[in-house]
């Protein structure tokens, strides 16, 4: 088979690891991205008109939930990789809680042959930091290092015990590029919580949970970090004081990076008014004041990602009383849109920080050499192609196999049109080709 060629015309490339931000041709043959500007336009390629979109490395997400093995009816990696692909991504870490748990090389090797498989997204499993995520022995984390693993985590819980950490971190030291990621969360301060503790769990008559949860772990986890020098990664930030203890963390030179959620960066603890159990999320949504310095956080580099936290679940799982519904909102087909709608066109963010925040620093801190730019010939062709006005309603279906979406019913501006995944369109014309 001839290797296919294919030309973006008139596209606004904008690449924040070579700083490039302008409107030329790009193309790409095979696998690959071939050529840049006017030496672009190769006869017998397919082009694409480019003209009114924008090009930028392919995002990568750092933290999702794609529930195989174990929990299919909520998703499969076939069906999360594609959606995905279908917003923008084209590397994705899913989290190891699925069943059997992601602690051993077996179920590494198995999530990655199924996306393999699907050819839909690249995944990089995040493996369990301690045996079956019970918070005592620590995982097999050598033989999943050599099964490629470069990210840890027991997320849903924190690592419960600080010798555990202590010892998985400095364990973790041992291999060059290893990074442990922490759920912060306090299992009793957190217990029954509902919702995040203030004047409206109590005018909710919901149970609180408060921001103290989160902060006592990411003191215990920082103070953990500079014994060890280990390198940390701190998950869905949602406090304000989480953020200014990472802020000081960073300046002390602690190996420390964080992420924050679209979700958390859009809502507050007053949407939950309605009793939507599609905004019961862990941490859970906090305050105006809390996001507030989110937004800032990220602004300013305080906060290095954003990261999904795509967390699908089942329809009869969320309609039920809201004490009963499982925490979490998907969020993989809305999150560049949800970043460009309520952080970049109100100028908190510029188009270029919420490249680097979604697809340059989240690459890096994975180790995903082949995503997240720079956008030269050469490279392998991961790309992410958006119409950055189209406006939308997010709305039923989604290509998730759940629809547990906090953004349900709200209009976003911002539409994925194309995705290549070295040098393959999975998705074109704004819809999943596999
Ligand atoms: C996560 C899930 O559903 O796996 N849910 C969530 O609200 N973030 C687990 C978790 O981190 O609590
Ligand atoms: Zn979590």
């Amino acid at each position: 088979m001839a290797e296919q060629r294919i030309v973006f015309r008139g596209v606004r490339i904008i690449d924040p690891a070579s700083g490039r931000d302008e409107i030329t041709d790009l193309a790409i043959r095979g696998a690959r991205i071939s050529a840049l500007g006017s030496d672009a336009m190769t006869p017998g390629a397919q082009v694409v008109d480019g003209v009114g979109l924008v090009l930028a490395p392919g995002l990568v997400d750092l933290h999702a939930h794609l529930r195989e093995p174990g929990f299919e009816h909520k998703e499969t990696v076939e069906t999360g990789t594609r959606a995905a692909a279908a917003g923008g991504f084209t590397a994705v870490a899913p989290m190891a809680n699925t069943d059997p748990v992601a602690d051993n090389a077996a179920v590494i090797h198995e999530v990655r042959d199924l996306a393999v498989k699907a050819g839909l997204c690249d995944v990089f499993p995040v493996g369990a930091i301690t045996r079956g995520l019970a918070g005592e022995e620590m995982a097999e984390l050598g033989e999943m290092v050599e099964a490629g693993v470069r990210m840890f985590s027991d997320d849903g819980h924190c690592v419960p015990d600080a010798r555990v950490l202590r010892n998985a971190l400095t364990y973790a030291k041992a291999f060059e590029d290893v990074v442990l990621a922490e759920h912060c969360e306090d299992a009793a301060l957190a217990e029954g919580g509902q919702m995040h503790e203030g004047l409206h769990s109590y005018s909710l008559g919901l149970a609180g949970q408060p921001r103290e949860a989160e902060e006592v772990i990411v003191a215990r986890d920082l103070a953990i970090a500079r014994l060890t020098g280990g390198r940390l990664h701190l998950c869905h930030l949602s406090s304000a004081g989480s953020i200014e203890m990472v802020r000081r963390a960073k300046a002390e030179g602690l190996r420390v990076s964080a992420e924050v959620t679209p979700h958390h960066l859009v809502f507050t603890d007053e949407d939950l008014r309605t009793y939507d159990t599609n905004f019961k999320v862990n941490p859970p949504l906090r305050s105006p004041e809390d996001r507030e310095a989110l937004r800032a956080a990220l602004a300013d580099g305080t906060i290095d990602a954003v990261a999904t936290d795509h967390a699908p679940h089942a329809v009869e799982e969320k309609e039920t009383e809201f004490d009963h519904a499982p925490p979490g909102t998907i969020g993989l087909e809305t999150a560049l849109a949800a970043i460009l709608t309520h952080l970049v066109e109100p100028d908190l963010l510029s188009l270029s920080s919420a490249i680097e925040a979604m697809s340059i620093r989240p690459a890096r801190i994975l180790g995903a050499g082949e995503h997240g730019g720079p956008i030269e010939p050469g490279r392998p062709a991961n790309l992410v192609v958006f119409d950055p006005v189209a406006e939308w309603t997010v709305e039923p279906p989604f290509v998730s196999r759940s629809r547990n979406s906090a953004f349900l019913g709200t209009r976003l501006r911002g539409r994925v049109m194309y995705t290549a995944l070295r040098g393959e369109l999975v998705v074109a014309d704004g819809k999943p080709q596999r």
